[in-house]
């Protein structure tokens, strides 16, 4: 049956604003990421100078406006040194077709122009691309992506086996600080699963998406190996495995909107590597929803939460809003077999989705309790550097969340 709405909103919240300035007011240590609100003044619209409020050296993208120094997001990318300085991009309003790729080491921030600068459902910044593998002409999923941020090309593969591409391990880390604000990046290939078809690559780096949206139909967020990426008050839209990965996501006030269902929301693996690590995709204080009234019409309890791609999978969806379309079971099975490496699993979920009758019976899913959610419960504790340190989270901007 339905479980009682449970008492969710009880943590002490110390979530202000979400404006890219420290919390305890201290100057931020994050290079020319400014402290306080900045953010509002740069990306709102003016008919004066678009980069008046901007950080010093702000680089300007838009499609006809006279004062920009570049017509493409890429061309802007591509002007920046591969080092380590710390560079903010803004983009005007208007849409955007091309593909990015990042592998820059050095914090670069892309701003989205917007008056509603805490509001995914108003940007006014598409980026555009139209790819699915269906096509039959890449050879990995990779090239599909309306975006990718990988130090390299081997990085960023999906690959193939159990443990997909065995990346080099002189490959060096990639961006060690990226972000978006209301930004959309939207794979418009089909308005179906036409195989995997991205909106985002990520790998081997940090990064935070605030107030972004992530649309297509299948695969649409990748987390590929050594990506720890954090998504805040953003909307990610698919339909099949549309959250799927190696590395680590972490999912703090997102709408999952379902277009449809497939597999499930989450695929993941686990990463080989010789430190102690907690890859997967961890979804906290959010909403998964159907996409409207006629889709939620025809998947009645028919969409997973996930499926095992392999038996490291690792997904907890904690505190979260689940509408009807979730199936009685939570997670499926897939061809993985379930080990006890694998974690598909829940916490403090509720809604009309949340069927605590169903999870039991098919027990595939894993009902935490809250001894068992306390070494997950914050981004903290899932980040996890080779070094052993937990905790390295300075790339998360600090007023977006539980940091
Ligand atoms: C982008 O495209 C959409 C759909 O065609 C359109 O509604 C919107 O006005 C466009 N945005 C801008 C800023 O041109
Ligand atoms: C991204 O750019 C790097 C550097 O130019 C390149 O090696 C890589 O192939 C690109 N990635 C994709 C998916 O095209
Ligand atoms: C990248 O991976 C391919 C296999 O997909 C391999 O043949 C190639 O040598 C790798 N490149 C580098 C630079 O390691
Ligand atoms: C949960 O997320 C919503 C939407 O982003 C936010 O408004 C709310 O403050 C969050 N809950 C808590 C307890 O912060
Ligand atoms: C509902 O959403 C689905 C999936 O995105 C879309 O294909 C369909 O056109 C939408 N229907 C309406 C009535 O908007
Ligand atoms: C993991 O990587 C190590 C080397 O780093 C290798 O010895 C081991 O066989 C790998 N394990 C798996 C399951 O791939
Ligand atoms: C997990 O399963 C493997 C293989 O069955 C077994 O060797 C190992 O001891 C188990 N680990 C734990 C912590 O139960
Ligand atoms: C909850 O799951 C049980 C067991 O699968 C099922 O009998 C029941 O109808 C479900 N309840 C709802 C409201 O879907
Ligand atoms: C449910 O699965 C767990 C292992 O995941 C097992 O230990 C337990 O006995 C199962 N419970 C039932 C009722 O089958």
């Amino acid at each position: 049956m339905y479980s009682s709405l449970q008492p969710l909103f009880t943590t002490i919240w110390l979530f202000a604003a979400c404006w890219g300035q420290p919390l305890d007011g201290s100057s931020n240590q994050l290079g020319n990421h400014q402290p306080h609100s900045y953010r509002q003044a740069c990306q709102a619209s003016t008919s004066g100078n678009p980069l008046a409020g901007c950080p010093k050296n702000t680089l300007l993208v838009s499609q006809s406006h006279e004062k920009a120094n570049f017509r493409t997001i890429q061309s802007a990318i591509d002007s920046l040194p591969h080092d380590d300085s710390s560079q903010t991009i803004l983009i005007l309003a208007g849409n955007y077709t091309e593909q990015l790729n990042i592998t820059r080491p050095g914090p670069l921030t892309l701003l989205g122009e917007t008056n509603h600068p805490r509001d995914a459902e108003q940007n006014q910044v598409n980026v555009l691309w139209a790819a699915a593998t269906s096509q039959g002409i890449y050879t990995d999923n990779v090239f599909t992506s309306v975006m990718v941020v990988a130090p390299t090309l081997n990085a960023s593969l999906t690959g193939y086996g159990p443990s997909g591409l065995s990346v080099p391990e002189d490959t060096p880390f990639g961006c060690r600080d990226f972000r978006t604000y209301n930004i959309d990046f939207r794979n418009v290939y089909a308005d179906r699963s036409a195989g995997p078809s991205h909106a985002l690559s990520f790998s081997r780096a940090n990064g935070g998406f605030y107030y972004s949206g992530f649309y297509s139909y299948q695969d649409t967020v990748f987390v590929g190996k050594l990506g720890n990426a954090y998504f805040y008050s953003s909307v990610i839209a698919g339909q099949t495995d549309f959250i799927y990965g190696f590395g680590t996501g972490w999912f703090e006030g997102c709408d999952l909107i379902l277009r449809g269902c497939g597999g499930g929301i989450t695929a993941w693996k686990g990463t080989n590597t010789t430190y102690t690590n907690k890859f997967g995709a961890y979804i906290h204080n959010s909403t998964i929803q159907a996409a409207n009234s006629s889709v939620a019409a025809a998947y009645q309890a028919k969409c997973a939460l996930g499926r095992p791609w392999n038996s490291a999978h690792r997904s907890i969806f904690a505190n979260t809003y689940e509408d009807t379309l979730i199936t009685t079971s939570g997670y499926v099975l897939w061809s993985a077999p379930i080990t006890n490496q694998t974690l598909m699993a829940e916490y403090n979920d509720f809604g009309p989705g949340f069927n605590v009758t169903g999870r039991r019976r098919y027990n595939y899913t894993v009902l935490l309790n809250d001894n068992e959610w306390d070494s997950y419960s914050s981004p903290k504790k899932v980040f996890l550097t080779p070094d052993g340190d937990a905790g390295q989270i300075s790339w998360i901007d600090p007023t977006c969340g539980m940091i």
